[in-house]
């Protein structure tokens, strides 16, 4: 039996309020907002932050989880998968003499939610009462568990105001709004499966109600039902405590029910004390090996805990079959898709802070690259064009079709269009193993993504008259603009990808002969072909004009109408909704960074001095009308050294899920945006980059932040490292692994776990 005590201790958030995200009252028009902010995931399963007793579909608010992976496509044409809705496994309907509680507008005040995000834990409070005026107090609480991904768990909590009340309390897995069809149900456990992808879902569960601490039978059970009814004694303490386990199986593989009852009797005999310990205790390893600190700036610390909580909480360093999609597990918007937002906004903070999941996260890529040659194949080139939109098999899944803001139907051409992709994923495969020397995985599965993306630029590329291979007819990051030639972004990436892949052939070649020889085999490569595709890489055309040190975005846009963007400052609607589709593609305004993001990736392609005349341009015709948008111009700004600028990025990007100033948060936190504020802070003010042989700080802290610290990973080492603006010093500590060098500033230090690496960078006088 459980004391007060420990109920006490599981329903008190974390002490110091930074940790907390609190909101109090209910506001019909926020709940789904809040709801996406309050999520928890594991990045299994991810529940959106409901309170336990709630209005139902009508005030949008209604609990929802979705599994990572479950996909479906319904009967719909276009027949799209969708990442589809499980069971509501949290579900709870308290009557008080036959009336059910509900949330009276003179109770918002007394009620509250609470993100504990240093435990991955939401807690809720509140006096509640019927409408005759009886009632309870109430505390729940519910967890994703991070140590054991299948397992979810409920406490609730109720102290009753008035005796000689007939209770009835029922806990239900609710399937109202489920779209999977039941495959087998029993009591405590079902298994659900999709209708196309034969993907199958099963939920166990486990129910007990203890009253005045006494384990009470349930007067009446269902299959996914169970009820009690009493009559109360004033001050009487209730405690339900419901644990699920939630197990996925593809069609072909064994029956998950089983799967789903052993995690569920593993968790029960663990029991929820140390269940919870267990997942609080990796939580704590999560934070120590992310967490960043910025002291003399309250909210951009607030700002960098929310972020780092929702990415902690989006991935699985277990399921190399999924990925974390548009709005990670905390939203549908976007059907669950996964975009470049993953491998160009998640996989910086993955590979240096959490390489398991980021190597899970490229795994995904490996396993769906069949769908990526299908694509290429099915649009004539060779070699692998991953989808705009993958799901579960990486085949495209890209709408054709969606409704427009004025309410009217406009064709998506992104997944014919969008090719940047290919070259985004190969990308983070090249980051990755740069950043961890992880070579089994370069020759296992990342070698194989660089060439076939290569071999398809190869393929895409075509030569031409004035001398030049062309990539004609696609879509760059800006998305405003379609059908056009020579994105400087896509080329440039191109260029970049194809030769990584002639690298790693040799690599391969030179280092691990045998894999060469498999790899070159099954993918039919030969000596011709490389030269081929150098040759490629050596004339594509990239739109660079030497004389303005401008990249032109794609071939025509300087002829463009240029509009003053900054004239319609203070617009409430995106700026393509204000000027008209037509109108906006004749323009020179971008709907994103584009340039500017080719600059944050690989800013070795511009030309010395080039750097900042391609940000000015290009900053001051940018919509930023996808929330991606200016996480880049946050990066570009910081190391250009302009702090301040990148200061008032940081905050924006910052303001779209914690401040509401978005509508679309109600379907979903902006994963990539999170993952721009881990950047912004670590790739921008930090400076680090590594595109060299060693890993290099470049800081430039904004006047309000006194220091920033923070953890990170580079081939196979810990390392902290703290910047104090106060004193310009910067302090690296070698905490686990070999010496190594790495630069400061431009200039070469040697660091070991002696003692840890202090240099001014002002006057770089450091212990070399
Ligand atoms: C952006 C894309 C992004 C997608 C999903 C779109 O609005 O333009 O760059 O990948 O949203 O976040």
């Amino acid at each position: 039996m459980n004391s007060p005590e420990q109920w006490d201790r599981l329903m008190c958030p974390t002490a110091d309020s930074s940790w907390i995200a609190r909101e109090g009252g209910y506001d019909p028009l926020l709940e789904r907002s809040r709801a996406a902010r309050f999520a928890i995931s594991n990045g299994f399963f991810g529940v959106r932050g409901v309170r336990a007793i709630h209005r139902g579909g009508r005030w949008a608010a209604t609990s929802r989880t979705l599994v990572a992976g479950v996909f479906d496509t319904a009967g719909e044409e276009p027949g799209i998968p969708k990442l589809a809705v499980a069971p509501d496994w949290l579900k709870v309907r308290i009557l008080l003499q036959g009336e059910p509680l509900i949330h009276h507008v003179d109770d918002e005040a007394r009620q509250e939610r609470i993100l504990d995000m240093r435990r991955g834990v939401v807690i809720g409070k509140g006096d509640l009462s019927n409408e005759s005026a009886f009632g309870v107090k109430m505390r729940s609480f519910h967890m994703a568990s991070l140590s054991q991904r299948a397992i979810g768990m409920q406490i609730i909590l109720l102290e009753m105001e008035q005796g000689a009340i007939e209770v009835t309390l029922e806990a239900s897995i609710d399937a109202v709004d489920v779209g999977l069809l039941s495959e087998r149900s029993e009591h405590g456990l079902s298994v659900w499966r999709t209708r196309s992808s034969g993907t199958r879902l099963a939920v166990a569960a486990a129910v007990t109600l203890q009253i005045d601490r006494q384990l009470i039978p349930f007067t009446v059970c269902g299959l996914s039902q169970w009820s009690w009814k009493w009559t109360s004694t004033p001050g009487q303490v209730i405690c339900l405590t419901r644990m699920v386990a939630m197990t996925r199986a593809g069609k072909d593989d064994i029956d998950p029910a089983r799967a789903a009852q052993e995690a569920l009797a593993s968790a029960q005999t663990l029991g929820w004390p140390a269940l919870v310990a267990v997942h609080e205790r990796a939580w704590q390893d999560r934070w120590a090996c992310s967490e960043v600190e910025v002291e003399g700036d309250p909210s951009a610390q607030r700002a960098l805990r929310f972020a780092l909580y929702h990415l902690n909480g989006a991935a699985n360093p277990a399921d190399e079959h999924v990925s974390i999609a548009a709005k990670a597990l905390t939203g549908d918007d976007y059907h669950g898709h996964v975009f470049w937002d993953t491998e160009i906004y998640l996989l910086p903070f993955y590979t240096l802070t959490w390489p398991e999941a980021a190597r899970a996260l490229l795994m995904y890529r490996f396993n769906t690259l069949a769908g990526a040659r299908q694509k290429a194949a099915s649009m004539g080139w060779q070699g692998a064009l991953y989808a705009w939109e993958s799901a579960d098999t990486g085949a495209e899944t890209c709408p054709l079709q969606v409704v427009g803001p004025d309410r009217k139907l406009v064709d998506v051409n992104c997944g014919k269009q969008e090719q940047h992709i290919s070259a985004d994923v190969a990308y983070a495969v090249w980051q990755y193993w740069h950043a961890t020397g992880d070579d089994a995985f370069l020759r296992e599965a990342g070698a194989e993504i660089l060439l076939e993306t290569a071999r398809f630029w190869a393929s895409r590329a075509k030569l031409e008259s004035d001398g030049r291979c062309h990539i004609r007819g696609v879509i760059g990051p800006d998305e405003y603009h379609e059908s056009i030639d020579d994105n400087a972004f896509t080329n440039v990436m191109a260029r970049w990808n194809i030769r990584r892949a002639i690298e790693t052939a040799a690599l391969l070649r030179t280092s691990w002969p045998e894999s060469w020889r498999r790899l070159s085999g099954q993918l039919k490569i030969d000596e011709a072909e490389l030269q081929r595709w150098g040759r490629v890489a050596e004339t594509i055309a990239t739109g660079f004009d030497s004389n303005t040190g401008l990249f032109e975005q794609f071939a025509g846009f300087f002829t463009l109408e240029d509009i003053d963007i900054a004239a319609y400052a203070g617009r409430s609607v995106p700026i393509d909704v204000v000027l008209g589709r037509e109108r906006i593609q004749r323009s020179r305004i971008v709907k994103q960074a584009d340039v500017v993001a080719l600059l944050a990736l690989l800013p070795e392609e511009f030309p010395r001095g080039s750097a900042a005349a391609n940000f000015e341009y290009y900053a001051s015709r940018c919509g930023h009308g996808s929330s991606l948008s200016r996480a880049m111009h946050g990066i570009v700004a910081a190391r250009l050294g302009q702090s301040e600028v990148a200061l008032d990025f940081f905050r924006q990007t910052s303001a779209i899920d914690l401040d509401d100033t978005h509508v679309a948060t109600e379907g979903g936190v902006h994963i990539a945006s999170l993952g721009g504020i881990w950047m912004i802070a670590v790739l921008g003010f930090a400076g680090v980059s590594f595109a060299g042989d060693h890993l290099c700080l470049a800081p430039a802290l904004p006047a309000a932040w006194k220091s920033l610290s923070f953890p990170m990973q580079w081939r196979g080492r810990h390392l902290r490292i703290e910047i104090n603006d106060a004193s310009a010093g910067v302090r690296v500590t070698l905490e686990t692994g070999d010496p190594l060098k790495l630069a400061i500033n431009g200039e070469l230090f040697a660091l070991s776990s002696a003692e840890p690496l202090v240099v001014n960078s002002k006057t770089q006088a450091g212990v070399a």
